[in-house]
């Protein structure tokens, strides 16, 4: 279905993150048939181009970092055509009246901020004061929306000085992942899970999202942030709260916002005790985090593992484990809910632990799957196994549906239709920063060292003994 026709307009249009996904993103949109005839997509950065400047660096953007699409050459160039380029000085008022006679009446204008957080304030304020914002106008901001409660704060500050909260969208790419949606299909579409949800049959739950990549390319920016403000602060603790939150009473942005900020509110303060820090080292003529960062003294961490816990009824006593790094074994994310073992047994002789697991698989191979015990086939008795009931989105979807489109396809999509339910509003990121600030603070007051791990492992040896001790264990990253 067609969304309204828009104007978007893209801050920083020709840096990496408009190459390497929003621009393709929106050409599969494009071809899709949901982006309308007439809408157009207006590049803005520093850079002195013309329109056709624009479009060729596009066209290169869409065949390094597209996928099947590029191949419709036809197609591409259609695209190509909707693309247009002003150059434009944030900081100055140089192509903001070019911008403003650019843009069209009666259309719907969206501005993606793709820059850097230090640069929200000024483009807030010179759409502004050039008249080109209005009323129904949308911005889209990117992480890092700042590096603490207070930054945050002032970031929030600067965008309302010219924006409603009803008009800004805060992107998680989290929240656009098809399955992080199918969560919350799962919890409130099915009767089976919402009254296992609670302390009474969850033993613990487990959310790990593992990659494999290091930061080289990008160390100036994450030897300043580490595993904590880049990953946890944002992605894992949107999927925490998607987990763990109450039946919002309706799906809509509000009621479901209200809700994960309840979860954010009643999170327990971190201990040091509780959380473990890593480092990846050099491996194979691999390089070390250090490194990668060329900071030979750094102290970041490129991982993290914490246990946590929710303050609430429904949570009363459920430990939530939460691990997140780069360079480990494999590229897997995944959110586990472990049930708590069956009281007693009534299979004589079976001593195993059984468990009932349900695993929500982000990715790669996005679906879920319910661990259950049967009876293993065969004469020998009644001997019990643990068995997947594997769901895979794509088996279950079948071949000729349409791809799934990327994260940020859709909350791009989002923005145009003016749904904010996926995006983060600024009360919700400020709870998370107040939540992150004193480890984060304790941490750079001690010069906590984190401890080195082997790459293409599971992470430090720590990280294992913060479940150990409580008698669990992680899944395998594999
Ligand atoms: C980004 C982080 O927000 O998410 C990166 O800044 C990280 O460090 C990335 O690699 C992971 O996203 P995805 O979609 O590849 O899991």
């Amino acid at each position: 279905i067609p969304v309204d026709s828009f104007d978007l307009v893209i801050f920083g249009g020709t840096g990496d993150l408009a190459r390497r996904k929003i621009l393709p993103g929106l050409f599969r949109r494009f071809r899709s048939g949901q982006m309308p005839e007439d809408a157009r997509i207006i590049g803005a950065a520093r850079a002195e181009m013309d329109d056709e400047g624009y479009r060729q660096l596009i066209a290169d953007a869409v065949e390094e970092f597209g996928g099947e699409e590029k191949a419709d050459a036809e197609g591409l160039k259609q695209f190509l055509g909707r693309l247009h380029y002003v150059p434009i000085d944030a900081k100055g008022d140089g192509g903001w009246p070019e911008l403003a006679a650019l843009m069209r009446d009666g259309v719907i204008r969206a501005f993606y901020f793709s820059v850097g957080p230090s640069l929200f304030g000024d483009l807030a304020e010179r759409l502004h004061t050039h008249s080109i914002a209005d009323e129904q106008s949308r911005i889209v901001v990117e992480k890092p929306f700042g590096r603490d409660l207070a930054s945050a704060q002032q970031l929030n500050a600067d965008l309302a000085a010219h924006f409603g909260e009803h008009q800004i969208y805060r992107i998680d790419h989290y929240l656009g992942k098809e399955t992080v949606q199918n969560l919350m299909a799962v919890r409130f579409g099915n009767v089976l899970f919402e009254p296992l949800w609670n302390s009474h049959y969850v033993d613990h739950i487990q959310i790990t999202v593992a990659e494999t990549v290091g930061v080289g390319g990008r160390g100036s920016y994450y030897d300043q942030s580490g595993a904590m403000r880049d990953m946890v602060q944002n992605h894992l603790m949107q999927l925490l709260c998607l987990i763990a939150m109450e039946p919002p009473a309706q799906y809509d942005a509000d009621r479901v916002r209200d809700e994960k900020l309840k979860v954010i509110r009643a999170l327990q303060p971190l201990q040091p005790h509780q959380v473990v820090r890593g480092q990846y080292d050099a491996a194979g003529g691999d390089p070390s985090y250090r490194d990668d960062v060329e900071n030979p003294r750094s102290h970041t961490e490129s991982f993290i593992a914490l246990k946590t816990h929710i303050a609430n009824w429904r949570w009363a006593g459920v430990p939530f484990y939460l691990r997140t790094g780069k360079r480990l074994k494999a590229r897997t994310s995944e959110i586990a809910v472990v049930f708590k073992d069956l009281g007693h047994t009534i299979f004589e002789g079976d001593t195993a632990r059984h468990r009932n697991i349900l695993a929500i698989r982000l990715q790669p191979n996005e679906g879920m799957d319910l661990q259950v015990t049967i009876k293993e086939p065969g004469p020998g008795g009644m001997r019990l196994v643990d068995v997947p009931l594997d769901m895979t989105f794509a088996d279950a979807l079948g071949p000729d549906q349409e791809q799934v489109p990327d994260a940020y396809e859709r909350l791009i999509m989002d923005v145009i239709r003016g749904n904010q339910t996926l995006f983060m509003r600024g009360d919700e990121v400020e709870a998370a920063w107040a939540w992150t600030d004193p480890i984060i603070a304790g941490w750079e007051a001690r010069h906590d060292v984190p401890k080195t791990y082997d790459p293409d492992t599971q992470g430090p040896e720590d990280a294992m003994m913060l479940m150990h001790r409580d008698g669990r264990r992680w899944r395998e990253i594999r």
